[in-house]
């Protein structure tokens, strides 16, 4: 869509570079099938969720660098970001039974801006999300603590579904951000499960599923070992 947005711009937009998917998701329910609006639509829709995400990652990044000067260390080593595509979107609407639209994908999906936050100790993990959530102008609207929970595979991250405030010219919009916190660990393990997950989904042997948990665990006791061990440092300190 971005290309094909950036070549509307600029002039060059065949009408065969949109996909037919693409088409229907940019011809809602509301009979208005002008393709030049429908462009603006959703050049709108991808501008909220890309606002939104920066305005999360500005506050995350805001208190990494208040905690390095208080605490001399930063608690989050890196973060990712992505914009679900278009293609997805419709697939996961279509996938719960929502209608296909800008709209509906607004209403229905939480994780059309997802930010990752990799930090470095299992205590920052909670540091990190209690004090976004702290934030005034943010609500939360979902927690799954799959720490505390892990999902049957091994499965260990904090998920949080917030919603930001994003400011316009005339108008404000509540946009929600799925903030996906883990520790490095625990992010080299999802990684490479998902990798591996399409090819073993299929023939979805009990040993790889039990080698898969058995990883997970090995990882996890050795971020509870960091932690403790970073919690005697930071005693001596
Ligand atoms: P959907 O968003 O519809 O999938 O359901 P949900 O909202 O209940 O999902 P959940 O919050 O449990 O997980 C959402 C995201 O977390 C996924 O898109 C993945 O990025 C990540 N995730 C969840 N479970 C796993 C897992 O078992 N392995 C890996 N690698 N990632 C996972
Ligand atoms: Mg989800």
């Amino acid at each position: 869509v971005y290309i094909v947005i950036r070549a509307r711009l600029k002039g060059e937009l065949f009408m065969d570079d949109v996909t037919v998917e693409q088409k229907i998701f940019l011809s809602s329910k509301d009979g208005n099938n002008d393709v030049e609006e429908k462009f603006d639509e959703m050049a709108g829709f991808l501008l909220l969720y890309h606002s939104a995400v920066k305005e999360v990652k500005t506050k995350l990044e805001i208190l990494d660098e208040e905690f390095k000067i208080k605490r001399k260390r930063n608690p989050i080593e890196y973060m990712k970001s992505r914009i679900k595509t278009p293609k997805s979107i419709m697939s996961k609407l279509e996938r719960k039974g929502f209608e296909i639209s800008i709209a509906s994908a607004k209403n229905n999906l939480h994780d059309i801006a997802g930010v990752r936050v990799i930090c470095s100790f299992v205590d920052d993990i909670y540091e990190v999300a209690n004090t976004l959530i702290k934030q005034d102008d943010i609500i939360l609207i979902e927690e799954k603590d799959y720490i505390k929970n892990p999902k049957p595979n091994g499965y260990r991250s904090l998920h949080l579904v917030v919603q930001v405030p994003v400011f316009f010219s005339e108008h404000v919009e509540l946009v929600r951000v799925e903030v996906q916190i883990r520790t490095i660990a625990m992010d080299f393990w999802a990684s490479l499960e998902h990798k591996l997950y399409y090819k073993t989904e299929k023939n979805a042997s009990l040993d790889i599923k039990h080698d898969l948990k058995e990883c997970a665990d090995v990882i996890s006791s050795t971020d509870l070992k960091m932690q403790q061990i970073q919690r005697q440092v930071e005693f001596l300190d």
